[in-house]
């Protein structure tokens, strides 16, 4: 691809994955329009991004509200590349879940790209061009305990991916998903109300970074689905193929760490 030519939107650039992901695309010369809440932290990944090559925007968005997606497509001209990946999560047990943190996380994390994704997609089928990659997660396919809320956020956006996948199939747009596992950023800070649950710490956590470029490579290639790291990947596909199997395993080893 030739990213020089190409202008990216980038949602939950303000930190973690999202900044990994926008400053990547700047080294290799595209034009990123950086999204989020917080203005002085897009402001310091616009910096970034300039450092790196790239021209920069920053649009204060929040996701939640539709209106806010709409303006931030708007202002953003033509999209080539738009990348769903604000969200957040809480880890609580669903007898204890609050309702309006249930109802935020499905706010942000799905419905978020779902208003970013229904602004971007009248222009991108008139060109028939373009790509939409979201960020899920391995939580998107495997549910974990104490993660109820979240990974019902993380199925709904992999259910609407390979939905919209089919629908847009053969008029020109791309929908992609990439599922990481653990990854190091300020997730884990927000996520963790008590002990982190004991799943989530079973698969090594990655860089920021290491996620950033399977991005890039998915909003590259368009391939369909993308799991990283590769041991997350394998016990996917266990999971899939004999899911009873990976659940007792899973419950065992998380109920021994939860002993800790
Ligand atoms: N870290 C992991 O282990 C992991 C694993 C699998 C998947 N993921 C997914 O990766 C994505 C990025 O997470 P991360 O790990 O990079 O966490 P992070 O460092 O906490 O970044 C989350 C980003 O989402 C933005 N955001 C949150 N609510 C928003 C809203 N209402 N409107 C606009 N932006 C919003 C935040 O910006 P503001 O606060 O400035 O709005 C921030 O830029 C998430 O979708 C997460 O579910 C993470």
């Amino acid at each position: 691809m030739k990213w020089k030519e190409k202008t990216v939107v980038v949602t939950g650039a303000s930190s973690g994955i999202g900044r990994a992901v926008a400053v990547e695309l700047a080294k290799r010369g595209a034009s990123v329009v950086l999204a989020a809440r917080r203005a002085a932290e897009l402001d310091a990944v616009d910096q970034l991004c300039r450092a790196a090559g790239g021209a920069a925007t920053t649009v204060v968005t929040d996701v939640r509200d539709p209106a806010a997606c709409k303006r931030l497509i708007e202002s953003a001209g033509r999209v080539d590349v738009l990348i769903n990946n604000a969200g957040f999560a809480i880890f609580d047990a669903i007898e204890q879940a609050r309702p309006d943190e249930l109802e935020s996380m499905m706010q942000t994390n799905y419905f978020g790209a779902v208003w970013c994704t229904q602004a971007v997609l009248p222009q991108m089928l008139a060109r028939r061009e373009g790509t939409i990659v979201n960020v899920a997660s391995i939580a998107g396919i495997m549910g974990y305990a104490r993660m109820g809320g979240y990974c019902a956020t993380k199925f709904a956006m992999i259910g609407f991916s390979e939905a919209l996948r089919s629908e847009v199939a053969g008029r020109g747009v791309r929908v992609a998903i990439v599922c990481p596992g653990t990854t190091e950023t300020e997730f884990f800070v927000k996520a963790e109300r008590g002990k982190m649950p004991g799943a989530s710490r079973l698969i090594l956590g990655v860089s920021a970074e290491r996620v950033a470029r399977v991005v890039c490579k998915s909003a590259e290639d368009g391939r369909y689905r993308r799991i990283v790291p590769w041991p997350a990947a394998a016990y996917m596909r266990l999971k899939e193929i004999f899911p009873r199997v990976a659940h007792f395993f899973m419950r065992r080893v998380s109920g021994l760490m939860e002993k800790e």
